[in-house]
């Protein structure tokens, strides 16, 4: 009992900091954002550079995040807009799956360790930007408290591909 209680200030304390950290931050940007003024479609559709695209096909880009948690720290974004994860049910598996192991294979390409790297998506509300981002960083030995808590798994605002995956194949996002 003792110990629970002493667990649940520290918890509480997290949850506030993630809580507020991302509604000040980013709450802003997320109020009215359509597709046709969305950064990352923009970004996506190379219509704004930088960032430069590392990689590129008919359906998703990949680039290095404006703020890296690590030294290597990548988004891949479909090219079509989606708000979240969200708004994704059992037909985009498919685009998630391929979406997931692009990264790894772009992660691979540079040398990186797929061990130590985390992949996976922030949760609504706790996503900076209001267009589907797959997260990729490594290594996770490199982040700092701040990005550890940030891209936490298993939470309730971070989400490994994987998980994301098969919750989509079983529909309970
Ligand atoms: C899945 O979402 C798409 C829109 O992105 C929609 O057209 C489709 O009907 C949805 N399918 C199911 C099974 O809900
Ligand atoms: C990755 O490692 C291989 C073999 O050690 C090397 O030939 C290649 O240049 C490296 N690539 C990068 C991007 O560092
Ligand atoms: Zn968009
Ligand atoms: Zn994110």
């Amino acid at each position: 009992m003792l110990k629970k209680r002493h667990l649940l200030i520290p918890l509480a304390c997290l949850v506030l900091f993630i809580f507020i950290k991302y509604t000040i931050e980013f709450g802003n940007d997320l109020n009215d954002q359509s597709p046709i003024e969305c950064l990352f479609c923009n970004i996506a559709h190379g219509k704004i550079t930088p960032p430069k695209l590392e990689f590129e096909n008919d359906e998703y880009v990949i680039f290095k995040d404006k703020n890296p948690a690590a030294t290597y720290h990548y988004l891949a974004i479909p090219k079509q807009h989606f708000d979240s994860l969200k708004v994704l049910n059992e037909s985009h598996v498919g685009l998630v799956e391929r979406m997931k192991n692009g990264m790894i294979r772009f992660l691979e390409s540079k040398n990186v360790s797929i061990e130590n790297a985390v992949i996976g998506f922030h949760i609504p509300p706790f996503i900076s930007q209001k267009h589907l981002h797959l997260h990729g960083i490594s290594p996770k030995s490199e982040m700092d408290l701040s990005n550890r808590i940030n891209f936490f798994i298993p939470s309730f605002w971070f989400k490994s591909a994987d998980d994301a995956i098969e919750s989509l194949k079983h529909a309970d996002l």
